[in-house]
C-alpha cells in the first residue's frame, strides 16, 4: 500500500509503499477514503509524545470501510463505513501512538470507532472525527444557553464548525480572526459577528459587543487568548482547545472581577465520535474542505500551518 510516514522527529513527510498491514487481536483493517488534515498532527512531527516512535503514519481524522476483521471481533463487519479519531481507546493515539491514516489502509481498534451515516460523504465525515468531536462536545460542556452570545476565536478546521454547532445549539457565534479574509465566510456559516484581530484586541471589541457567555480559543495563540479573557462576561469561561507552549497572560484581577473562568477541553467520552457524527449528519453540519491525494502530503500539511485552507485539508484514498 502507498502510506505518508514521518521518518524521524522533525523530518518532512515521505510517500512510501508498504506491505499490507494485518490485523491483530481486537483490530479491523480499514480501506481509507478520506483523510483530515488536523494541527494536532505537528505533534507526530515535533516527537511530541513519550510512547511516539518513528517511522510514523500521521492522521487521526479517518473514514473508511472494513476490508478485514481481527479474529475475535465480533461487533464489526466488512464493508461497514466507519470513523476513527483521536482516540484509539485505551490511551492509544491514532497517528502519534499508532499509525493513521495518510495511509491506503491502516488498522483500527474495534473498541474506538463509529458507524458513519449514510447522510455523511467520506469527504464530509472525517474532519468531525476530530475537529467536529472536539468543538461539539467542547461547546456541550459549556454553561452557554440558547441565546446566548458566544465567541469562536481562530476559524479554521475547527473554528468554523464551532461557528455552525453554537448556531444548531442556539447560539449567537462571533468569529474572531486575522485579517478580513475570512469574514464573508464565517458569516456564511452562522457568525452574527465578526472582529479582526489584526485591527482591533478582540478583549476590547468583545466588551464592546457585551454579554460574551463563552469563548471557544482554537487558535494556538497564547497572548490573543490572554487579551480574549477580557471581554468575557460576568461568570463567562473561556475553554481552551488549541495546543500551545506559551503562557495564556490573565491578571488575577481579570478573573476575580468578573468572576470568569478558564478551562481546557478534550473529549473523553468514547459516545462522543457517534453523537458528534449522528448530530452533524442531522442537522446539516457539514465541513468545508479542500481535497488533496496522499502525494500532496507536504502541500496539504503546509497549507494548514499557514492557515490557508478553507478550512479543512483532506486527503481522498482509494
Ligand atoms: N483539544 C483537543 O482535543 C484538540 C483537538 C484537535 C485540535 N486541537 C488543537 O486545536 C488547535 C486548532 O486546530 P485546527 O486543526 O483547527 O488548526 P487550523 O486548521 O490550523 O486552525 C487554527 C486557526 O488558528 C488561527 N491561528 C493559527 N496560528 C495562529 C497564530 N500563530 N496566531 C493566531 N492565530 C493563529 C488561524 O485562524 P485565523 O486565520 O482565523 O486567525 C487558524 O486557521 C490546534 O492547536 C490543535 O492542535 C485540539
Ligand atoms: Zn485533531
Amino acid at each position: 500500500m502507498k502510506a505518508v510516514q514521518i521518518p524521524g522527529k522533525g523530518k518532512p513527510l515521505e510517500l512510501v509503499e508498504m506491505m499490507l498491514p494485518d490485523p491483530g487481536p481486537g483490530q479491523v483493517r480499514v480501506k481509507i477514503e478520506a483523510c483530515g488534515v488536523c494541527h494536532g498532527d505537528t505533534m507526530a512531527i515535533e516527537g511530541r509524545h513519550p510512547l511516539l516512535q518513528y517511522p510514523r503514519i500521521p492522521g487521526h481524522e479517518v473514514i473508511g470501510t472494513i476490508d478485514k476483521v481481527g479474529a475475535d471481533v465480533s461487533q464489526w463487519h466488512l464493508g461497514q463505513r466507519v470513523g476513527i479519531g483521536w482516540s484509539g481507546g485505551q490511551r492509544r493515539i491514532t497517528g502519534l501512538t499508532y499509525d493513521g491514516g495518510y495511509a491506503e489502509y491502516m488498522l483500527a481498534f474495534a473498541d474506538a470507532m463509529a458507524e458513519v451515516p449514510k447522510e455523511l460523504t467520506p469527504t464530509e465525515a472525517a474532519p468531525l472525527t476530530c475537529a467536529g468531536i472536539t468543538t461539539f462536545s467542547a461547546i456541550r460542556s459549556s454553561k452557554a444557553r440558547p441565546g446566548d452570545v458566544v465567541a469562536i476565536l481562530g476559524i479554521g478546521g475547527l473554528g468554523h464548525l464551532a461557528i455552525q454547532y453554537a448556531r444548531a445549539f442556539g447560539l449567537f457565534p462571533v468569529a474572531i480572526s486575522r485579517g478580513k479574509e475570512k469574514e464573508a465566510l464565517s458569516r456564511k456559516l452562522g457568525s452574527v459577528a465578526y472582529i479582526d484581530s489584526d485591527e482591533r484586541k478582540p478583549g476590547d471589541a468583545l466588551r464592546e459587543l457585551g454579554d460574551v457567555q463563552m469563548i471557544l480559543a482554537t487558535a494556538p495563540n497564547s497572548a490573543l487568548i490572554g487579551d480574549a479573557i477580557r471581554g468575557l462576561a460576568v461568570d463567562g469561561e473561556l475553554i481552551v482547545v488549541s495546543g500551545s507552549d506559551e503562557h495564556i497572560p490573565v491578571s488575577p484581577g481579570v478573573l476575580l472581577n468578573g468572576r470568569r473562568t478558564v478551562r481546557g477541553w478534550t473529549s473523553r467520552d468514547p459516545n462522543d465520535l457517534k453523537k458528534t457524527l449522528d448530530f452533524s449528519a442531522k442537522f446539516g453540519i457539514r465541513p468545508m474542505v479542500e481535497l488533496f491525494s496522499l502525494d500532496q502530503a507536504s502541500i496539504a500539511f503546509n497549507r494548514m500551518l499557514d492557515a490557508e485552507v478553507r478550512f479543512r485539508a483532506v486527503f481522498t484514498v482509494n
